[in-house]
């Protein structure tokens, strides 16, 4: 069974080399139609040669809709998109890319953000700092930690000309407090924070008297799942397929799902990126991903991480 996963056909019209390792691929549409709109600090999935799905923030003006804007670090040890996608990609090959996704939120009533970025971590708030400027809403600042030239550079110099980026160069000076560039809760102020896990720690200690509406975390690693010593096996039912999945002990239902032949798009796999998503319709299930709101685990889960409390859990598949 292979579900209807909606993706869009795009092909790379250029790459640009954005230092410290990147690579900057603009994706357009073949027939040069416009693209699906995105939120500011949304991410697409690329569908990669060989079954590879990979996530990505969009560092583009949400307003322009002619192209999808993604900056790619080549991480030797990743799990080998990013190699791809540097030595195995080139302009004029097609992408298939998934709708957007995600997204900060940006409510009328903060009228600050300060965000904190460590390295390649700036890529989400690229698109949410040209959104704030074209809307006349200029009271943010970018805090980018970073060791030397910072990455990207090309895409920064507006931000630096228009004095809303601080860049942080940890060769020069020591590593600045994440609690010193926070500050203390302010209702009308909003928070994001994007980089390695070291320094999102670092940010969860000196948020935790923020009120959750006004903190925004975006993860590109996702944190390691703890081993559940009393995980037990149960029944996953699609009520679509009538089908009756067997889920061992520690398994994950993705990983059962694919065995069955249901092709679920999966990026992380870690419950980060929100592509595994799949509505539950009865049972109990355990949610362990960080991107579903409470009001979204009503309704959904994320396969890749989610259990279930009881013998049998209804998915609408
Ligand atoms: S694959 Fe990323 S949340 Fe499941």
């Amino acid at each position: 069974m292979t579900l209807p996963i909606t993706t869009v056909k795009t092909i790379v019209d250029r790459i640009e080399d954005g230092g410290a390792g990147i690579k900057v691929f603009r994706l357009v549409d073949p027939d040069r139609w416009q693209l699906p709109p995105f939120r500011p600090g949304a991410h697409i999935d690329l569908h990669l040669p060989g079954g590879m799905v990979r996530t990505y923030s969009l560092c583009n003006d949400p307003a322009d809709n002619a192209r999808y804007v993604v900056a790619v670090k080549r991480e030797a040890a990743g799990r080998g998109g990013s190699v791809l996608l540097h030595d195995a990609i080139d302009v004029g090959d097609t992408i298939g890319v998934s709708l957007p996704r995600g997204g900060l939120d940006l409510p009328d009533d903060v009228t600050r953000f300060a965000f904190v970025a460590g390295g390649i971590g700036v890529t989400p708030f690229l698109s949410v700092a040209a959104w704030l400027k074209r809307v006349g809403r200029p009271k943010f600042t970018l805090h980018l930690i970073a060791r030397g030239a910072p990455p990207l550079a090309h895409l920064l110099v507006p931000l630096l000309r228009s004095g809303h980026l601080v860049v942080h160069d940890t060769a020069a000076a020591a590593r600045p407090h994440i609690a010193a560039l926070v500050g203390r809760p302010l209702s009308d102020v909003g928070l994001g924070c994007c980089g390695p896990e070291s320094m999102i720690g670092d940010f969860e200690q000196a948020t935790r008297d923020w009120p959750a509406s006004r903190v925004h975390i975006e993860r590109f690693v996702p944190p390691p799942l703890p081993v559940d010593p009393d995980a037990r096996p149960y029944t996953l039912a699609l009520a679509r397929s009538k089908l009756e999945i067997p889920v061992a002990a520690g398994q994950t239902m993705l990983s059962a799902l694919l065995g069955v032949g249901i092709d679920i798009p999966a990026s992380c796999c870690g419950g980060i990126c929100g592509s595994c998503k799949v509505d539950w319709l009865e049972g109990a299930p355990i949610h362990r991903d960080r991107v579903l709101s409470p009001t979204e685990r009503a309704r959904s889960l994320m396969v890749c991480v989610a259990e279930s409390a009881e013998d049998r859990l209804v998915l609408d598949l």
